[in-house]
């Protein structure tokens, strides 16, 4: 039997409003399971409730399908994990015709889209179309390498983000849709890079993508993961994400963010939206608990509701940063 004080919490937790907006957005509740954890959309929908969060993000999808890295691609650290999955997608139009049909009506759903080249994110965006309105936003991922500057990532530099960004706008233009440019935190520019996105055409921002990190079987001297270096995430880069969120948003306190980086629990995420984020993405969470991002949905309103905070949308920069 369920205690008085458990029905009274679930009681005002039932009161809170959780809807929050990203721009032209309204979402049921800020979680939203992050890019590349939630397999293309439909294969976790047995697994969890999706529809009880506030979007699902699917795996960064190309143009043409692609086919990731060589194993192993992902490794368990302390506090966190290594992956190195190399962005393996069926391309766009399989995704559209294939994955997103097994998608419950009542997910909202992100397409996430990158490439190599600017020319490859706009056909992406361009393929994309046949997917409106089914889908709610978009996500460009430019945390890729750029084949025409040497391999840096786009999301290093301003230039290349507000192409790219700039190349997606032209083409989901009269969509409707929404564009969230996702940034790496492996750089000190990230400010700059997502004003540059803003400029572009973005909407929002997702903050951040992976953390760069290496980690050596000292027995064989060999990396642990097949391509070497990979993307650090889980509760290790909480920190990271959240003073990239905080000052993102000091600068551009306009711009919704979805803050991105080592959210487990409610708590974390209510930790990201005081940050400054309007949303919060639930990455690595999810791979140690599959109903991580509905769990962590309730425990934000239960939060709230303990707090007397009535809309959770109210939390968003609420954090005080030393003058
Ligand atoms: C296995 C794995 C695959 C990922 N694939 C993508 C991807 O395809 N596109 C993307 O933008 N981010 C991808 N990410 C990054 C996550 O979306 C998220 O930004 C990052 O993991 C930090 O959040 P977390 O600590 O909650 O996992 C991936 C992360 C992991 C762990």
């Amino acid at each position: 039997m369920k205690s008085a004080s458990w029905i009274a919490a679930t009681r005002r937790a039932r009161r809170v409003d959780t809807s929050v907006r990203l721009g032209p957005l309204t979402l049921k509740s800020p979680i939203i399971a992050a890019s590349g954890t939630f397999g293309q959309g439909a294969e976790v929908m047995g697994i969890t409730d999706a529809s009880k969060i506030g979007a699902v993000t699917v795996k960064s999808l190309s143009a043409e399908p692609w086919a990731g890295n060589p194993p192993v691609r992902v490794h368990p650290v302390t506090a966190g994990m290594l992956n190195a999955v190399g962005l393996q997608n069926p391309g766009v139009s399989a995704w559209v015709s294939q994955a997103l049909p097994r998608i419950p009506d009542d997910v909202t759903v992100i397409a996430s889209l990158w490439g190599r080249t600017v020319d490859q994110y706009a056909k992406a965006a361009r393929l994309l179309l046949a997917a409106v309105p089914r889908i709610a936003a978009v996500e460009v991922n430019v945390s890729c390498p750029n084949l025409e500057e040497a391999n840096e990532m786009f999301a290093h530099s301003a230039t290349a983000t507000h192409a790219v960004i700039s190349a997606v706008a032209t083409e989901l233009e009269g969509s409707g849709l929404p564009i969230f440019a996702k940034l790496s935190p492996n750089t000190w520019e990230v400010p700059s890079i997502a004003q540059a996105a803003c400029n572009a055409g973005a909407t929002g921002l997702t903050l951040v993508n992976t953390v760069m990190g290496l980690e050596i079987d000292i027995e064989s001297g060999t990396a642990a993961l097949g391509r070497g270096a990979g993307g650090l995430s889980g509760p290790a880069i909480k920190p990271i994400a959240a003073r990239i969120v905080a000052e993102v948003h000091r600068t551009l306190p306009d711009v919704p963010i979805i803050g991105t980086g080592g959210v487990a629990s409610g708590l974390d995420a209510v930790e990201m939206m005081m940050a400054g984020a309007s949303a919060v993405g639930v990455g690595t969470a999810s791979f140690v608990d599959p109903g991580a991002t509905v769990r962590i949905s309730r425990e934000v309103a239960r939060w709230c509701g303990a707090h007397g905070v009535s809309r959770v949308s109210s939390l968003t920069g609420t954090y005080k940063a030393p003058s």
